[in-house]
């Protein structure tokens, strides 16, 4: 039909911390889906450094991994020329919203989640009212751009939740301002295990650095962590209850070789998990090789990678400042000028 105004395109938005080199499972989980977002959504994508000081971070390092880790998102395929990729710190509507946010919150519900009561039980020394608060923030990130959709790995599916209902508390009380938000979870990698303890996530904070593959680790590295990888004593490639070691192998062949579980027992048919974690390794290392190419020609290029995060800034500040206009008006502050 002639004359028809174009559906807008829906927005998405997610975030990652600069807390140490993204890992296998960032990428699987979240990161990798990024890109493929790109072209349907109006998508905004952010290092959200000011989540990362809710636990101690030396400032040196907070700076460079940032750095680094906005580079990470591009050599992963963010286009910043598609998307929004910005700083968290350099925008300031997130802390600005974060605010009006928790003073609609209630402490009770806060209390219920389950990432601040580990993360409180890692760190006892530092239990800050940061780190409490953190998930109003993330609300604030997601809300302040009005998104539809938020790829994340299952592990943030209670902070979503959250988020929902914040919106929605909000838009009961004030009248409507806030989309909410849908969590966008691939069932297949929602959540990849520890190599070691594959019962646990796996984790860039884990003191064992066997435990976790680094997206940036080198092939010889991803092989042997690999190779020392937690099974169990059946010897048999197939996915099954009770064998959390090999299914998390077989979830991460799936994701990077593109074969199913099927093919992949049939592959492996009659032969020993040596095989199969060596041949996981090799996909692995050969999937993960062009991103720490493009990495470290983009940490090569300073200025290039400062533009970007300007510009990805400025225009996430446009969009912000529309959603913070709106609710400082709603809750009854007066305007400026
Ligand atoms: P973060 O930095 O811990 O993790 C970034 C993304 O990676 C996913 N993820 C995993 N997925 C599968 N298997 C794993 N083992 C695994 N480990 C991590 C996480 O689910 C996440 O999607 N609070 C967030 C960052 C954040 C955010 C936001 C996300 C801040 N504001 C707004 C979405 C929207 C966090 O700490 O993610």
């Amino acid at each position: 039909m002639e004359n028809q105004a174009p559906a807008k395109k829906k927005s998405v938005f997610s975030g990652i911390q600069p807390t140490g080199v993204f890992t296998l499972g960032n990428y699987l989980g979240a990161v990798k889906n990024w890109p493929q977002l790109q072209d349907d959504y109006r998508c905004t994508y952010c290092i959200v450094d000011m989540h990362a000081i809710t636990v101690r971070q030396d400032p040196k390092q907070l700076r460079q991994r940032s750095l680094e880790a906005y580079a990470l998102l591009l050599a992963c395929g963010v286009d910043p020329q598609k998307s929004n990729v910005f700083i968290q710190s350099h925008v300031k509507t997130h802390a600005e919203l974060a605010w009006v946010l928790n003073c609609n919150t209630s402490f009770g519900q806060l209390s219920r989640m389950t990432q601040f009561k580990d993360k409180s039980q890692k760190h006892p020394e530092d239990i800050n009212a940061g780190l409490f608060d953190y998930p109003v923030l993330m609300a604030a990130d997601i809300l302040a751009y009005q998104a539809d959709l938020v790829p994340v790995g299952i592990d943030q599916k209670q902070h979503l939740e959250l988020a929902r209902d914040i919106a929605q508390r909000f838009n009961t009380q004030y009248g409507n301002t806030f989309t909410i938000p849908e969590p966008y979870i691939p069932q297949a990698t929602a959540k990849i295990m520890s190599l070691q303890e594959p019962t646990k996530k796996m984790s860039k904070s884990d003191t064992n650095v066997k435990s976790f593959i680094s997206i940036l680790d080198e092939k010889d590295t991803v092989i042997k962590k690999f190779r020392s990888a937690v099974t169990d004593s059946e010897a048999c490639v197939r996915y099954a209850e009770g064998k959390d070691g090999i299914n998390n192998l077989m979830t991460i062949y799936q994701a990077v070789a593109g074969k199913s579980f099927e093919e992949i027992e049939k592959d492996f048919e009659g032969k020993g998990y040596g095989d199969f974690k060596t041949a996981v390794g090799e996909a692995v290392a050969d999937h993960l090789a062009p991103v720490r190419d493009k990495w470290k020609a983009l940490m090569d290029d300073k200025d290039y990678l400062k533009q970007s995060y300007t510009d990805g800034a400025q225009r996430a500040l446009a969009i912000s400042q529309r959603t913070i206009d709106k609710v400082y008006k709603k809750v009854g502050f007066i305007p400026l000028g």
